[in-house]
């Protein structure tokens, strides 16, 4: 399926059509098996999941809290109607899992896209849990990583260890708000 900026489902990253960026992401490494944690409404699962149905292969396992998150959370029925929508349901997969549960004992997976509300205590952690994949080539992308992310209104409010300020290393591969960004391997 060609591309197609899925504006109807609700998200930070229509205003600047990061779903393109995501979209291209799965294009050009092709990856079989890709792991999400943070659903919200669809909105990432199905532009890349667009691109899988362009493949023609590959599977996404699409990770939320749902209901049990305390702020903004959406239902495995309103995210699997915006999947259906699009015919791209024999891609995708949901589960409700706990992304800090699945960082105790991550499974394998060739592309990880993270988007929990993250600070920068969530991408250390990340990356304590997936350095040995990075290593072996697997790509993880995670939300945020520029400057203005980091300078959010709730970022301050509650006082949140910012992207920028870890030792980490990523490449921010896309720095319109909300910003993308991809963890590289120390070198
Ligand atoms: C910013 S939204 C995700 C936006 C989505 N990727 C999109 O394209 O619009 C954050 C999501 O992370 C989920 N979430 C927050 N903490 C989580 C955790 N520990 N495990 C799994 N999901 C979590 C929330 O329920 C919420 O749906």
């Amino acid at each position: 399926m060609k591309y197609k900026n899925p504006i109807e489902i609700e998200s930070s990253y229509i205003e600047n059509d990061l779903g393109r960026t995501l979209y291209d992401l799965v294009l050009k490494y092709k990856p079989k098996k890709i792991v999400e944690f943070g659903i919200l409404y669809g909105y990432s699962t199905v532009a890349m999941a667009m691109a899988l149905d362009e493949i023609g292969d590959g599977h996404i396992y699409a990770n939320d809290l749902f209901e049990d998150y305390a702020f903004k959370h959406s239902t495995t029925q309103e995210v699997q109607e915006n999947i259906n929508r699009y015919g791209l349901e024999k891609y995708v997969t949901l589960g409700k899992k706990n992304f800090d549960e699945w960082l105790k004992q991550p499974e394998d997976f060739d592309f990880l896209h993270v988007d929990v509300s993250n600070k920068g205590d969530t991408v250390e952690r990340l990356y304590d849990a997936v350095k040995n994949q990075v290593a072996r080539g697997a790509i993880v992308v995670f939300e945020g990583g520029s400057d203005e992310r980091d300078n959010v209104e709730w970022m301050i409010r509650y006082n949140s260890k910012k992207i920028r300020s870890t030792n980490i290393p990523f490449e921010v591969i896309d720095p319109r708000f909300p910003s993308l960004s991809q963890i590289t391997c120390k070198k």
